[in-house]
């Protein structure tokens, strides 16, 4: 069954207007609340580029997809803003804490916030981040949507921050071990801490846009294999991608990440290859040139192909989900082919 809005509703979309419209509705949120606490806000502003500096928030793209999603069922955007707002919010809170969790000191062509203002600050801002994104959603009860569908959608978005918090919980167990995590042990782990949140973006889209649980179901199944695409793929470039261009370090292998490449690779590898990259992942603190010499072990075993051909098998499932809602305008599957393959470069 699908819903009853025509496909051909969103025909005409403007992305950079949902996107100014999301800023403006993170805006808001984000202001002063009184000249005592003006520093912490400053904090949030600056970590998503709302501080006048012109610099990148990123791409915005969790609100993005949630938009699209609501807008090809319900026409117009803007009464799931709110739920934009919150789940680009909850983004950000995860990647402040994030950051201090790899100990990383660059995103989005700049310093990270704890390292300018250091943990105890920065894991406050980061808390700050998460309860305004909860703040966010309670506006769709102002904007008129039943407190049965805005209880819904709280409920729909803790249960994602938990899985996100596990799944942060195994990427750093796993990065702080020696013991090596299998294939289906990685999924598990990107399929909480990222797939989780993406998946929720877009089912809280259509959540917002249609009582029909078959179709919401569809949109959260297109945004979970899209979630697992952009994940590899951020393995991917967390080892071989150009900072110019990511705007953060590649800095998997000396933090050694159990990701996907690593883990291919130490089931694939002949012998020689592969205890020397278990003696080389199991160092405390690995130089850079047996840095260099892990990822020339990767690069000799196809684990980086495989990876990127894993990112790609992902991608194209998430678009044949995204075929399957039979609600998609041409042109607006167009446009969001274009994303999905912009962000997801592999
Ligand atoms: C980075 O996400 C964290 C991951 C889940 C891989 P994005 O690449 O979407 O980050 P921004 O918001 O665009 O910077
Ligand atoms: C992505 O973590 C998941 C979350 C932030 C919850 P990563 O550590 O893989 O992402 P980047 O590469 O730092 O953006
Ligand atoms: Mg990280
Ligand atoms: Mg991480």
């Amino acid at each position: 069954m699908t819903p009853s809005t025509s496909p051909s509703a969103l025909a005409d979309v403007d992305i950079a207007q949902l996107i100014g419209d999301t800023e403006d509705e993170i805006a808001r949120l984000v202001q002063d609340r009184d000249p005592s606490t003006h520093g912490l806000y400053e904090m949030v502003r600056y970590h998503l580029a709302l501080d006048g500096s012109g610099a990148s928030g990123g791409k915005r793209m969790r609100p993005l997809l949630g938009l699209l999603a609501y807008a090809s069922i319900a026409g117009d955007h803007r009464r799931a803003l709110p739920g934009a707002a919150a789940v680009e919010l909850g983004h950000n809170f995860s990647l402040v804490h994030d950051d201090i969790e790899d100990g990383d000191v660059e995103r989005r062509h700049r310093a990270t916030l704890w390292t300018i203002h250091g943990v105890p600050q920065a894991i406050n801002t980061g808390d700050t981040l998460f309860t305004l994104s909860r703040i966010a959603l309670h506006r769709l009860t102002d904007l008129g949507f039943s407190d049965a569908k805005v209880l819904r959608l709280m409920r729909l978005y803790d249960e994602t921050c938990l899985a996100l918090c596990e799944g942060q919980y195994i990427d750093i167990a796993t990065s702080e071990s020696d013991d090596l995590m299998g294939v289906d042990g990685y999924f598990d782990m990107i399929g909480r801490k990222t797939a989780a949140l993406i998946a929720a973006s877009i089912e809280a889209g259509a959540l917002l846009a249609t009582d029909d649980d078959e179709v919401i179901a569809r949109y959260r199944a297109f945004g979970w294999a899209l979630g697992l695409a952009f994940q590899i793929n951020d393995d991917l470039l967390g080892i071989w991608g150009a900072e110019q261009a990511t705007g953060k370090e590649a800095s998997d292998v000396s933090h050694k990440k159990k990701t996907l490449p690593v883990i291919y690779a130490v089931e694939h590898a002949g012998p020689v290859d592969r205890e020397r990259l278990l003696a080389l992942y199991g160092m405390p603190d690995p130089s850079a040139a047996e840095v260099a010499e892990i990822i020339a072990i990767l690069e000799r075993v196809g684990a980086r192909d495989y990876t990127r051909r894993e990112a790609r098998r992902y991608r194209d499932e998430a678009l044949a989900e995204l075929d399957a809602t039979g609600v998609v305008a041409p042109a607006v599957r167009a446009r969001l082919e274009e994303i999905i393959v912009g962000v997801i470069s592999a």
